[in-house]
């Protein structure tokens, strides 16, 4: 047996056709930056997300960088401020922060979800605190009613990282009804880097809102600080999303509820088949809601990981470690000042990714399952 983490080229397989068509589209078209192929996409990720207006960028780290910069530009937020960010995340909700001049105030998430909760987020506060950003990870929807009362209460920007969980949804006790990732913050950043579960063929990324003053702002931005040809208001930088990608996308995004739906059913199948005391897996969601699309399925080894991981490797399954050391620890983070995160730093040394991709078998599932299952036998 020989499994990849993930494999893009099975990813993509099922829609070769389809994205050979669409690329032909833009080839022949002549029209390689902007127009109809990307501000359709737009239209079809603010729906899916609920919410009115969606700016197509670059990449993810760019469409939080640009939501950012656009608060610092509204006189919104100012230089210095303090943003709340989980502890745990991907570096680029880090950077997003500080290339906007602001300040990551590291939080350390739930050991359970893996996620900041509103408690966390209550206990961070401090009058320098303007925004918190709720990182989506692994797929699974980070928001609680807590953390929504108190960024209401306190005046917090929401800026939710749904680079991971686009598709996902769930309610919001005390507050009516439901919620996509996405839809709920001020303004979320979405990533379409190629092993999200929406990947595009390249990099990709978008900023959804239902603010148009932001919007526009972040569409300036992305346009080198201008809104007029030749005019220049702001000092922008430039972020697009092409319309190759966009095209890629658009083919893929009619598949995206399929996608989630499979990456459930395998996660489904490691939760029912694995049981093993070394091993410690990710709570499941509430049966028949969509609050995590199952980004990457990662379990908790808090003993033996390496070995785990080598005897996975030995029967042919690779495995992925997201993310070994947390930003606050990484050599460009020095200096930062922040709380004691044990939860994070014990994290990165505990999570293991096992494989997830919406081309893997129930089966297939089942035997990764059981090899995990052998382990220390
Ligand atoms: C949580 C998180 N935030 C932000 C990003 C940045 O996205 P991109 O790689 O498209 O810049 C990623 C992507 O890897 C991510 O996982």
């Amino acid at each position: 047996m020989k499994v990849e983490h993930l494999n893009l080229m099975e990813v993509n397989k099922p829609y070769f056709d389809e994205l050979a068509q669409a690329a032909v589209r833009v080839i022949t078209s002549g029209r390689y930056i902007g127009g109809c192929e990307v501000c359709g996409l737009e239209q079809k990720i603010a729906a899916l997300c609920g919410v009115a207006h969606a700016v197509g960028v670059a990449s993810g780290l760019d469409a939080l960088r640009l939501v950012m910069m656009a608060y610092v530009e509204m006189g919104l937020m100012h230089k210095g401020d303090e943003v709340l960010v989980p502890a745990n995340t991907y570096v680029a909700s880090f950077l997003a922060i500080s290339q906007a001049g602001l300040m990551p105030v590291p939080v350390d998430p739930d050991p359970v979800t893996m996620n900041i909760t509103g408690k966390a987020v209550s206990r961070a506060m401090s009058s320098r605190v303007k925004a918190v950003m709720p990182v989506h990870l692994y797929g699974r929807v980070a928001w609680d009613g807590e953390m929504v009362r108190i960024a209401r209460n306190e005046g917090l920007l929401m800026i939710e990282d749904c680079a991971q969980a686009l598709g996902a949804r769930s309610t919001v006790e005390g507050l009516y009804g439901s919620f996509n990732a996405g839809g709920l913050g001020n303004a979320a950043g979405i990533s379409f880097y190629p092993t999200k579960n929406l990947g595009a063929l390249g990099d990709g990324g978008m900023v959804v809102t239902n603010d148009k003053q932001l919007a526009d702002m972040v569409r300036s931005l992305a346009n080198y600080g201008s809104s007029r040809r030749y005019h220049n208001e702001y000092m922008g930088i430039n972020s697009r999303l092409d319309p190759i990608q966009a095209a890629m996308l658009d083919v893929k995004f009619k598949y995206l509820d399929e996608v989630n739906a499979k990456r459930m059913d395998i996660a489904r199948m490691y939760d029912s088949v694995i049981d093993n005391p070394y091993v410690i897996k990710p709570v499941m969601p509430k049966p028949g809601s969509m609050e995590c699309v199952w980004h990457q399925y990662v379990v908790r080894v808090p003993k033996l990981r390496n070995e785990i991981l080598s005897f996975l490797k030995t029967h042919g399954v690779d495995t992925d470690i997201h993310y070994p050391c947390p930003p606050h620890m990484q050599p460009c983070y020095e200096g930062l000042k922040h709380e004691a995160l044990p939860v994070a730093e014990l994290l990165a040394e505990e999570v293991l990714s096992l494989p997830i991709g919406q081309y893997m078998s129930l089966d297939l599932a089942n035997e990764i399952a059981d090899i995990i299952n052998r382990f220390g036998q």
